[in-house]
C-alpha cells in the first residue's frame, strides 16, 4: 500500500490519479480548494482510503500545511503528484504582473514548496510526479506566465531528479498534450478542432490516459529526471500533418 498526496485532486487529471490509486487499495491525501467529497468518496469506492484536505495551495502557509496535514493523515507520503495549476492566458501587453505572479505561483512555487516539506519525510523509494505541459517545452503565443510555469517546472524536475537521488527519491515530469478536463471545457470547437488536427493521433487525451502514465512513472525506480510526453505526438510532430 502506498501513500500518496496528489494537488489539484477534486477534477481533471489529479482526480484520475487518486482512482486509480484508490483502485489498487492505496492512501490518498486529495487537495483541493473546493469541497473533495466527491474524490474522496469515488477514492474510497474504487477500494483505497481518501485523506480530503481543502486548502488553497497561494495561501502563506498552503503548501506546508498541505505536507504537514498529509503526513499526519497518512502516516507519511511516498508519492507526491503536482497536478493543480492555474491558466491565465493573454498577450504580453494584456497581463498584470498578477497574473504573471499568480500563475507561477500555483504551477511552480507551490510545487518547489510542497517537494521541499515532502521530501525532508520521504523514503527512499519515494517519487514526485510533477505536470507540465507541452507549452511549457514549445513557445505558444499568448501563454507567457503558464507557459513560464511549466518550463520552470521542467528545470525544477531536472534539477531535483539529481539533488534527490542519493536519498533514493525520483522526480519527473508528464507532459500531457491537450486532455479533457475543466482547464479545457471553455475551449470552442472551431479552435478544439484547429487542435485536434495539429495532432498526430488526430484525439484529445481522456484524464485517466495521462494518470496511467503518472502511475507507471511513479513506480519506476530506474527513472528520474526525465520529460515524458503523453501528448498523441504533439512534441514530435511540427504541427502540420
Ligand atoms: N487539460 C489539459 O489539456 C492539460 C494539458 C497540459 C497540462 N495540463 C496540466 O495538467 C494538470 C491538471 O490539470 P487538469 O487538466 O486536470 O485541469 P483541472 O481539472 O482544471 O485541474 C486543475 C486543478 O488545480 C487546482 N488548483 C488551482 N488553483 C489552486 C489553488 N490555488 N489551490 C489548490 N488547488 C488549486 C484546481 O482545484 P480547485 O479548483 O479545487 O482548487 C483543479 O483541481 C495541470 O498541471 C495542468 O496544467 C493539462
Amino acid at each position: 500500500m502506498r501513500r500518496w498526496l496528489i494537488t489539484g485532486a477534486g477534477s481533471g487529471i489529479g482526480r484520475a490519479v487518486a482512482e486509480l490509486a484508490g483502485e489498487v487499495g492505496d492512501a490518498v491525501a486529495i487537495v483541493g480548494r473546493r469541497e473533495l467529497a466527491a474524490t474522496a468518496r469515488a477514492v474510497e469506492e474504487a477500494g483505497g482510503t481518501a485523506v480530503p484536505i481543502q486548502a488553497d495551495l497561494a495561501a502563506a502557509d498552503g503548501p506546508d500545511a498541505v505536507a504537514s496535514a498529509a503526513a499526519e493523515g497518512l502516516g507519511g507520503v511516498d508519492v507526491l503528484v503536482n497536478s493543480a495549476a492555474l491558466h491565465v492566458g493573454g498577450r504580453l501587453a494584456s497581463l498584470s504582473d498578477d497574473d504573471y505572479r499568480a500563475v507561477l505561483e500555483i504551477g511552480l512555487v507551490s510545487p518547489f514548496r510542497l517537494i521541499r516539506a515532502v521530501a525532508a519525510g520521504m523514503e527512499a523509494g519515494g517519487a514526485v510526479v510533477n505536470i507540465g505541459a507541452v507549452v511549457g517545452l514549445r513557445g505558444f503565443p499568448g501563454d507567457s506566465p503558464y507557459g513560464s510555469a511549466k518550463g520552470g517546472l521542467a528545470g525544477l524536475t531536472k534539477v531535483l531528479g539529481v539533488e534527490l537521488a542519493p536519498q533514493g527519491i525520483t522526480v519527473n515530469l508528464i507532459v500531457p498534450g491537450f486532455t479533457d478536463t475543466e482547464m479545457t471545457e471553455g475551449v470552442d470547437d472551431v479552435a478544439k478542432e484547429r487542435i485536434v488536427h495539429s495532432i498526430p493521433l488526430r484525439r484529445t487525451a481522456a484524464a485517466v490516459e495521462i494518470a496511467r502514465v503518472v502511475h507507471w512513472v511513479a513506480q519506476t525506480p530506474y527513472m528520474t529526471g526525465a520529460v515524458i510526453p503523453v501528448d498523441g505526438g504533439l512534441m514530435a510532430g511540427f504541427g502540420t500533418h
